[in-house]
């Protein structure tokens, strides 16, 4: 995968930053019923927009949300300024749907905004494209001048986060796919091009995913952790709770663990990836303990192994059965899931390893050399010293890499090179 320069410098804090936090919260949040109640339950337009009359969160706290980002390792905040619903949380001049002109009366996005500046996080803005409230963008063809009506909005919207705002770090689309029209070129549709040339000329900085039609600096796998080819930027999204749950659900029973959560991290950045994991506030604005709770739990770890995380990339290492590598320069880290015990055998180093310790304990781990490439360390405690993932850091005196193995059967004799 060939980069671009200019790619590669704006996609540096990224990179260095590993972990972020996404929050989806909304008009929808009010029914607990996840962010897609409104389609999902086919509430019509002026029905579902008299929600607005009721959404008045008491506890509505950016810096509370910002804090917990900081305790939990993240270093930048996606959050969303427009949902499918069309609800804007903010003050938008093209839609009377928004925070500030409904009961709310408040713009949470500016709020947000100044909340994640001021705890030195880095800022982005989800939006979705498709509006559900627009006939033309079920029936596109049927519904033209709605359709048309609802890119202009996108437009436009995109150019009033942009300008209101000051600086923005990541333009996170959403809601880029049509529902009825499969064989649609969506960037034309969009004309994503053309909005986002003008978003990279007013903040030449700002990171924009892939979810307008056109590939941009970012791959989004959602719910899954699947690395994109080498020097392509990518990033996981994942809900704490249930699937279909971004934004707030009441009865969410299937909460991964704090070592799923961890491990997904880990794996993210073995493969040069980021890792952006969703709260789904109250609608009151408070954040639900289950999420809090492991959040913080993610921070508690991150203090000790945060080196093996920030700016890590891929190592070209066989992680085997234990778990991932990630690796800097010339330290590769071994993020251990499965804990063999005394001895962690890794095959196939070719580059060679001078020093080893334990990043959970800081205790040194001995190093031992045998036949095909395979790199003993030992003397490791019986138990993990962690009970999520630990971690072996360890010295090479190059850049880590594997023995190739062009004859494949060379390791039978011991002779793998
Ligand atoms: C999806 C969903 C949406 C959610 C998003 C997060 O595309 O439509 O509800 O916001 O993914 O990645």
């Amino acid at each position: 995968m060939r980069c671009n320069p200019k790619q590669v410098e704006r996609l540096k804090w990224f990179h260095e930053a590993r972990f972020g936090m996404f929050i989806h919260w909304g008009l929808y949040t009010l029914l607990q019923r996840g962010e897609w109640a409104m389609y999902v339950e086919r509430i019509p337009t002026e029905e579902y927009a008299r929600l607005a009359d009721q959404f008045k969160p008491r506890r509505f706290d950016p810096d509370a949300w910002a804090g917990l980002a900081v305790e939990a390792g993240m270093k930048y905040v996606v959050m969303t300024t427009r949902h499918h619903d069309g609800y804007c949380l903010y003050d938008s001049q093209v839609s009377d749907f928004t925070s500030v002109k409904t009961a709310a009366r408040k713009d949470f996005i500016g709020e947000y905004v100044k909340a994640a500046r001021k705890a030195g996080l880095k800022v982005g803005f989800y939006y979705s494209l498709l509006d559900w409230r627009f006939p033309g963008y079920w029936e596109p063809k049927k519904c033209k001048d709605s359709a048309e009506e609802m890119v202009c909005q996108y437009h436009a919207q995109v150019k009033e986060l942009l300008t209101q705002y000051g600086h923005i770090d990541v333009l996170w689309y959403d809601g880029h796919w049509m529902h009825s029209a499969p064989d649609m070129n969506l960037a034309e549709f969009w004309r994503s091009k053309e909005i986002n040339s003008w978003a990279r000329k007013t903040q030449p900085h700002i990171i924009i995913n892939n979810r307008c039609g056109l590939d941009e600096d970012l791959d989004t796998p959602e719910q899954h952790v699947v690395a994109s080819a080498a020097g392509r930027g990518w990033e996981s999204c994942m809900t704490v709770g249930d699937q279909c749950g971004w934004g707030y659900i009441h009865h969410n029973p299937n909460m991964k663990t704090v070592t799923q959560l961890l491990q997904h991290l880990s794996t993210a950045a073995s493969g040069d990836g980021n890792f952006l994991l969703n709260i789904g506030p109250k609608p009151d604005g408070s954040v639900r303990v289950e999420e809090q709770r492991r959040m913080l739990a993610m921070g508690q770890w991150m203090k000790t192994h945060g080196a093996s995380i920030y700016g890590c990339g891929r190592a070209r290492l066989s992680g085997g059965m234990l778990g991932v590598w990630t690796a800097k320069g010339s330290k590769g880290y071994l993020h251990i899931f499965r804990w063999p015990g005394e001895e962690a055998v890794i095959p196939c180093v070719k580059t060679r390893a001078v020093s080893a310790r334990l990043l959970t304990t800081g205790s040194k781990v001995r190093i031992r050399h045998e036949s095909n490439g395979r790199l003993i360390l030992c003397g490791l405690p019986k138990d993990p010293p962690n009970p999520h993932t630990s971690v072996i850091e360890v010295e090479f005196d190059g850049v880590p890499e594997s023995i190739p193995e062009k004859d494949r059967a060379a390791w039978l004799q011991g002779k793998a090179q």
